[in-house]
């Protein structure tokens, strides 16, 4: 989910890198996303802003009843062994405006703990940042400093360098 169209960019940049790799990716918000069969795919990414440093309400929502249904199926194992040639990332987008990042790793924490679970491999946790919009104050007093216009070109390009980095070491695998 994307309040405010920070992760949206995010997710987007993702998705036109994966195309331009010649990949056909499918992109989907958490509330369409009920239905999505997490294990048909090799590569996964899921991606939500962090609010009060844990993902929004309707993300958790989606991984509790994703982790409800595998339980249910008995895919989440003790031991969570590792399936191979499954592997997600998770990516958030984060103001932080009290304490920086770690308002966002226990967010990308959470997202990645529950792609262990399903036996995927977490391959990378991207945080990105973005303007607190509609708050000027904390978009220019936090400890990021000013943030107004974030994520900017050069975090998106990091982002597409990261998906770029991702594959190759998916591909040589
Ligand atoms: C209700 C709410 C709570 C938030 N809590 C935090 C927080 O705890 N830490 C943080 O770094 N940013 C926090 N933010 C800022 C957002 O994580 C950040 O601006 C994000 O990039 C917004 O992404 P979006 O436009 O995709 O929703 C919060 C924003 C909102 C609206």
């Amino acid at each position: 989910m994307s309040a405010t169209g920070t992760t949206e960019k995010v997710a987007n940049t993702i998705l036109d890198t994966l195309i331009h790799a010649g990949i056909k990716p499918i992109i989907k918000k958490v509330a369409e996303a009920a239905d999505v069969q997490l294990y048909d795919f090799d590569l996964v990414f899921l991606g939500a802003p962090s609010y009060s440093f844990q993902p929004p309400e309707p993300v958790q929502k989606f991984i509790k009843a994703k982790m409800k249904l595998h339980m249910e199926r008995g895919d989440i194992k003790p031991g969570c062994p590792v399936l191979p040639g499954k592997t997600a990332v998770v990516f958030c987008t984060y103001s932080g405006p009290h304490t920086g990042i770690a308002e966002a790793t226990p967010a990308g924490d959470y997202m990645g703990q529950f792609f262990e679970h399903l036996g995927f491999s977490v391959a990378a946790k991207w945080y990105t940042v973005g303007e607190f919009k509609g708050h000027e104050d904390l978009s220019t007093q936090g400890r990021l400093g000013d943030i107004r216009g974030r994520p900017n070109v050069k975090d998106l390009a990091e982002i597409e360098s990261n998906v770029s980095t991702l594959l190759k070491s998916i591909q040589s695998r």
